[in-house]
Formats: C-alpha cells, structure tokens, sequence
C-alpha cells in the first residue's frame, strides 16, 4: 500500500556537531549503527544510520577550514565513507575497495580546498555500496564559502535540504533490498513518506538531491510555477536559469529558489515527479507538499549573476568511454568499455595537471545511465553534440548520459595524484560492475 500522502510534516536533518574543534580543523565522531526507527505511521523499521539519524545528520562546512571525520563502525558489514564531489587525497575518498571492518575506527579528512558546493556522502563498500546507501547510509555535506555568502540568496530557516529518494517497504514495513526499481515505490522526503512543508510566502533556497540508488526525478510544481535553478553539483550557476522542470538522476544536486509570495496563506502547492520510468504515477507522480502558512519579511533576492567559473583550459588529451548494461538476462553485469569492474586495473592512466576532455557514451538503447568521477568538479561541454542546457553550465560531478546519448566533458586533474574510480550511479549499476580506474601520476 502506499503510504497517505501528506500527512506527516518534512524532517529537517539535524545539523552534525563538531567533537573538537581548532582553529584550522573540526573534528566530528560518527558511528554507523542499526537502528529501528519510524518511517511509516506507528512502524519501526530497520535502518543502516549514521548516529542513528535518517538520512545522516548534516554535516556543515567552510571552504578553507579542515574536516576530519572519525567513523566508528559498529554495524556487522563492512563500510566506506564517500563524500560525494570532493576533491580528497585517495586514503580519505572511501575508495570501494579501501573498506573499514566491523567494530573498526577510521579517521576521513577532508581538507575543503575547493569552493562551496552541496555535496552529499555515502557508503560505498563494494558489491555492498548499493544495499547500505538503500538502508540508509546517505547524508548532506553542505561546504559554503565567502563567494556563496556574499550572494543575497535566502539564508538560515529559508535554506532548506530537500533530499529524496524511493524505497519498497513490505507488509511488515520494513525496507526490502531488490535490484528491481519497479518495486521502490515509495518516495522519502529526508526519511518521512510523502511529507508536508510549512512554509512561509516568502522566497526559499531548496538544496535539492536525490538520494535514490537508480530512480530519475522530474521535478516539478503542481501549477506549473517557475523555479529558478541557481546551482548544481559543484555549487552556483554562472547565472540562474528559469524552468518549471528540474531533472535529477541518482547522485546529482540542484539548488533552487522557489518564491512562495505568488501563494496566499492557506494555499498549498504539490511537488510532483514526472519522470515514471519505475513505478506509476500513483506511486510516484507526486513527492511532498508545500502548505503556505504564514507570511514573512524577503529581503532576499537571486542576482541575475551568481558566479564567474574560471576559463576552460586547453585540453591536453581525450578519451572516449563506454557504458553498457547487459540486458534481458537475470543477473546481468555492467561495463566500462567492455569491461567489468576490477580494482586491480587501471583503466585511464592521467598526467596530473592533464585537462581532458571525455567522450561518454551509453550504448544501451533503453537503459539510462549516468557518469560519476570521483576527485573533480567536471565541465558539461556538449550533449549529443549541442551544447549543454543552461543547468548544466556550472561544475558537475555526476552527468545524465540518457539511452543512446553522448555526453561530452572536461575535467582536469591537478589537486591529487593517486587512484581513483568513475562510474555509474545507479547504484545497482555500479554494484554490476559499472565502474572503472583512473590513475593519475
Ligand atoms: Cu556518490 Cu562513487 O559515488
Ligand atoms: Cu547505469
């Protein structure tokens, strides 16, 4: 059955507090643990948690400022900490194969040298990253800067993460793990099923993400009102860019602004999805609603420039890459050119300081896939030839590259030397194999 709709108010993540904190660094202690927590009315379900939080708490961040992530691992499989867009040496990347045993402890520091970004992080313990994101183990990094912070965007309660992902619950209400997203039919809002948001009529940034392992959203307001996309993975757009839609496959972030002064008090407006690739509409075509409930003073306001992106520089080398899901057969394996996933290869060996330019290709005719490369903030050069839509202008760590489509960018690789791993995120994708090696020396 599918959970009523609206009926239960949208969570709002807890915000992680600092263990230590010292003028260059702050530390944080998380430990991953098994709880059983409500989800669905008057149900306990059980969960894979960070500090018992679903999704995990947030984790707020400074460019400049140091985070060390202490994670004690206290659940009976094995982990490995991804922050998700984060340029990161390779021991703290939560490489796939670079786990931490049950009951271990491990110390991830990220050095925040980039700039502001809605990053997110995530298990990523191979052939278990898929099944542990599912039962829970995701959650928000925001990483802000003076740049960000200068912009007259909406601020404090009016900056709100919106995080979503699809799930399948059984009779008994709990979360049952099968590679077939025809079954995920339930949509969560920061963990509630099908939430309400009380907001205020007044404009809000919603740092928007989707947490699912393989189920695209379309996003988009019942009445068809504009949104104004201000940014995506890699932090704020060179300029907004007003549209009704917002698509998002699994791993991407969009920031948005959504002026609710165009409501009433007392008017309420549904967020729907309308991308029903899994699932039907009744199930899925509708995420959460907002109730306008009060009015508020706006002094906020989205400029109509919101950041300059430094030039590209000239590429000095290119590649093309594959993906390719085997199809019509029962346990069907994923490949990077050709080839299934296997850590002790290199599958790109990359100068450092290189900037290339990539040729991602989907050769499924029906399967969508996207493309993911850990370590770099990449360009959006072109989209089956034509140049990228204005959404996709900014920095981007994960690209939808559509059946048959052909996605061209450019990254360049001058932070850190070391192996890292691109890949599809659909996680069950991944989990098949769907994922490659890049070595830069
Ligand atoms: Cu979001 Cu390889 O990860
Ligand atoms: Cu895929």
């Amino acid at each position: 059955a599918i959970p009523e709709l609206f009926t239960v108010p949208m969570p709002q993540m807890p915000v992680l507090r600092p263990t230590l904190r010292t003028t260059t660094t702050d530390y944080y202690d998380v430990t991953t643990r098994r709880v059983r927590k409500e989800i669905l009315p008057g149900i306990q379900t059980d969960l894979l948690t960070y500090d018992g939080n679903f999704p995990g708490a947030t984790i707020k961040a400074r460019s400049g400022r140091t985070v060390v992530v202490r994670q004690h691992n206290e659940l009976d499989v094995a982990t490995s900490s991804h922050l998700h867009g984060a340029s990161v040496t390779q021991a703290n990347d939560g490489d796939p194969m670079d786990t931490l045993a049950p009951g271990g402890v491990r110390a991830y520091t990220y050095p925040n040298r980039q700039p502001h970004a809605s990053l997110w992080y995530h298990d990523h313990a191979h052939h278990m990253e898929s099944e542990n994101v599912y039962r829970g183990l995701h959650g928000s990094y925001l990483l802000t800067d003076a740049v960000e912070d200068k912009l007259p965007l909406p601020k404090g309660e009016y900056d709100v993460v919106i995080a979503i992902r699809d799930a399948h619950f059984d009779a008994a209400g709990q979360l049952v793990y099968v590679m077939d997203d025809q079954q995920r039919s339930t949509l969560l809002v920061n963990g509630a099923p099908y939430p309400y948001f009380q907001v205020a009529a007044r404009k809000y940034r919603l740092r928007l993400a989707n947490m699912s392992n393989q189920r695209f959203l379309g996003l988009r307001l019942a009445d068809g009102s504009e949104i104004v996309q201000i940014g995506s993975d890699g932090g704020l757009l060179p300029r907004p860019h007003t549209t009704d839609t917002l698509t998002l496959s699994p791993g991407e972030r969009i920031d948005a602004v959504v002026d609710f002064s165009r409501y009433k008090v007392g008017e309420k407006v549904v967020l729907e999805n309308t991308i029903i690739f899994a699932g039907s509409a009744e199930q899925v075509g509708q995420v959460m609603r907002f109730d306008v409930v009060r009015t508020a003073a706006d002094s906020s306001a989205v400029p109509a420039v919101l950041r300059s992106l430094p030039a590209l520089p000239t590429p000095t080398n290119e590649r093309t890459v594959v993906m390719k899901m085997e199809e019509g057969v029962a346990h069907p394996k994923g490949f990077m050119d050709g080839k299934v996933y296997d850590p002790a290869r290199v599958d790109a060996s990359i100068r450092f300081g290189a900037s290339e330019v990539w040729t991602v290709t989907n050769a499924n005719a029906r399967v969508p896939h996207n493309f993911h490369m850990h370590l770099v903030q990449f360009r959006v050069l072109e989209r089956n030839g034509k140049p990228p839509a204005p959404g996709e202008a900014g920095l981007k760590d994960t690209v939808i590259v559509a059946a048959g489509e052909t996605v061209k960018l450019q990254a360049t690789f001058d932070s850190y030397r070391g192996s890292y791993v691109y890949h599809c995120h659909m996680l069950d994708h991944s989990a098949m194999g769907m994922m490659a090696t890049m070595k830069i020396s």
